[in-house]
């Protein structure tokens, strides 16, 4: 099975109580609830005159659910993942809050996007770069950005010091151990695999860069617990004129 198999598999057996068991993690990981997770990330935001916004690895669309609840009711908000299983549960949820009709939702992979080029003004991303390749997200967030557009992602950050060999070996042990034990195998397979995705502040500056983003602001959030990796929040701009290839 592929990395992205194992993901798939987790996230299905997940989906019908991912929010709650987001809230529970999140607690534990941070010192936060889900809720206030999501609102770090969605407070950077200027979503004046914006009306397209792309929700890369929606999940369960809390994020689109929220936009269009509170933040901008008339905007159009579409939600991409790769687990049908998370988007069956959005769907439901949305159904429920006679929420559907600037919500829609799309079962595809973010390293595949099915989207033409410049088609959305705002792309976010939260919780969920460390189970991607970097670069190919941010490619095709690019691609599929207007000029102006701008790319906001929230996840775990890394330190420099995972980049050891023996260290990042170390670590991926202790998320397959505490996973497995806290969860199930798959979620262990998925979370100890993810450990390679997860960059430090300065590698995700560079990478965005590399992708021919202007207006780069990456900071690090500080966990209330001294163990924890701290979260990153970045935010970044294509450029009015393409400078890249
Ligand atoms: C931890 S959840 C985050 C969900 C949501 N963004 C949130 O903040 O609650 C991670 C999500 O990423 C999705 N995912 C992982 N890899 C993906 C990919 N390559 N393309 C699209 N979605 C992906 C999973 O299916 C899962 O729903």
């Amino acid at each position: 099975m592929s990395e992205q198999d194992h993901i798939i598999e987790t996230f299905t057996e997940m989906a019908s109580r991912y929010e709650s068991l987001m809230n529970s993690e999140l607690n534990r990981l941070w010192g936060v609830s889900y809720l206030d997770f999501i609102q770090e990330l969605i407070n950077e935001i200027d979503f004046v005159g914006y009306q397209n916004i792309l929700d890369i690895a929606t999940g369960t669309a809390f994020i689109p659910q929220y936009l269009t609840a509170q933040k901008i009711p008339y905007h159009h908000v579409v939600g991409l993942d790769l687990t049908f299983e998370m988007l069956s549960n959005a769907k439901e949820q949305i159904g429920k809050n006679n929420n559907n009709s600037s919500i829609q939702l799309v079962c595809a992979s973010a390293h595949a996007m099915p989207f033409k080029k410049h088609t959305f003004d705002v792309v976010t991303c939260c919780l969920a770069t460390h189970h991607m390749n970097v670069d190919l997200l941010l490619r095709n967030s690019y691609s599929s950005l207007k000029p102006n557009g701008m790319f906001h992602a929230a996840d775990v950050g890394g330190s420099k010091k995972w980049k050891i060999g023996i260290i990042r070996t170390l670590i991926k042990v202790v998320a397959f151990v505490y996973f497995m034990f806290a969860e199930n195998l798959t979620r262990a397979r998925a979370e100890s695999e993810a450990i390679a995705n997860i960059l430090t502040v300065s590698e995700w500056r560079e990478v965005i860069k590399a992708q021919g983003f202007v207006s780069i602001k990456a900071r690090e959030l500080k966990s209330k617990r001294f163990w924890a990796p701290n979260p990153i929040i970045i935010e970044a701009k294509k450029p009015m004129m393409e400078e890249r290839k």
